[in-house]
């Protein structure tokens, strides 16, 4: 693999899918795999999950890891090409990318969008000059538009927790948030459900927040969450904001919260969410708290999916 930007980069899911599982069940097997290499983590936004996890799986494979916070550790970072840096930021990506090219051998890296320009956001332009520049392979650890490293541990949670012999129903579905989010999580899981291809994926939300189609594809869309939810057997929990109004919360309506009288009407659904979440909000207390909860087995296999890539990374 030569970087790990999307479901695109992946030839097989479910081989990677298996391979992370394996490092599950012994982390250290490929301990020297990573030996005398070395990671920058970049963060432009936040964290907790993905840098830890990230970190914690570069080890495992003997791998050296520095995380590096954009505009809190070091230089704020220039993009724009022709700009004329008399402004706040002080270096820009063109030479920064190829210093960091020099220091590491696989660059992460976590940019969120704007979400006020769609069309610059959908470029995925932050994220593609470090490709251009750097000179290393790049992983997104959350792009403006896609969260792939979030994604395959989706579908590595829902493989290991589903064994039945049939296609399992997932439903992603939209909640209330009081800030505009962005829809990367909620694009990248449908890429990947829809590249998988070995579920019935249905999206349910409110009108007015339809995804590109072209992450969502096939998938049934609903508006009618009480419908949707039935008989499911995954029911992903994820706000976004507005696709179509670009960055715009068009609706706080409650009664999309997950709770459990909706849980009753499902197959007993296992709830993931990619986390943070905000408790009573965008999901009840009584479903974090409750035994369908999956999210904090989802979180543990943050480690296994990073893994996984970082190690197909190191193959080349
Ligand atoms: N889900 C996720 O990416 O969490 P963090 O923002 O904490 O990394």
């Amino acid at each position: 693999m030569k970087n790990f930007l999307s479901v695109d980069d992946i030839s097989n899911i479910n081989e990677l899918v298996q391979k992370a599982l394996a490092f599950k069940t012994d982390p250290l097997s490929d301990k020297g795999q990573g030996s005398g290499k070395r990671i920058g983590l970049l963060f432009l936004n936040p964290s907790m999950r993905t840098r830890l996890s990230t970190q914690i799986a570069a080890s495992n494979l003997g791998m050296e890891s520095i995380v590096f916070n954009v505009g809190q550790d070091g230089w704020s970072l220039e993009f724009d090409d022709e700009a004329i840096m008399s402004g706040t930021t002080v270096e820009h990506v063109k030479e920064a990318a190829p210093i960091l090219g020099k220091y590491f051998d696989v660059l992460g890296v976590r940019t969120f969008p704007g979400l006020k320009d769609r069309e610059a956001d959908y470029s995925e332009f932050f994220i593609k000059q470090f490709v251009k520049y750097s000179g290393i392979p790049i992983i997104s650890l959350e792009s403006a538009t896609l969260h792939p490293l979030q994604s395959l541990t989706d579908i590595i949670t829902i493989t290991e927790t589903f064994q039945e012999k049939r296609r399992p129903k997932i439903v992603l579905t939209w909640a209330p948030h009081v800030k505009a989010l962005p829809q990367c999580v909620a694009n990248s899981f449908a890429q990947w459900v829809n590249a998988w291809g070995e579920a019935d994926f249905v999206i349910t939300h409110p009108e007015g927040y339809e995804l590109d189609k072209k992450f969502t594809g096939n998938a049934a869309i609903s508006y009618d969450q009480d419908y949707a939810l039935k008989e499911a057997d995954f029911v992903y929990v994820k706000n976004w904001s507005s696709y179509t109004n670009y960055g715009t919360v068009l609706s706080t309506d409650t009664r999309w919260m997950l709770n459990n009288e909706k849980l009753a009407t499902t197959n007993n659904a296992k709830v993931m969410h990619c986390l943070p979440v905000r408790r009573n909000v965008e999901l009840s207390g009584e479903i974090l708290d409750g035994a369908n909860s999956i999210v904090t087995q989802q979180a543990g296999n943050r480690v296994w999916a990073a893994q996984a890539v970082l190690s197909e990374i190191l193959n080349g």
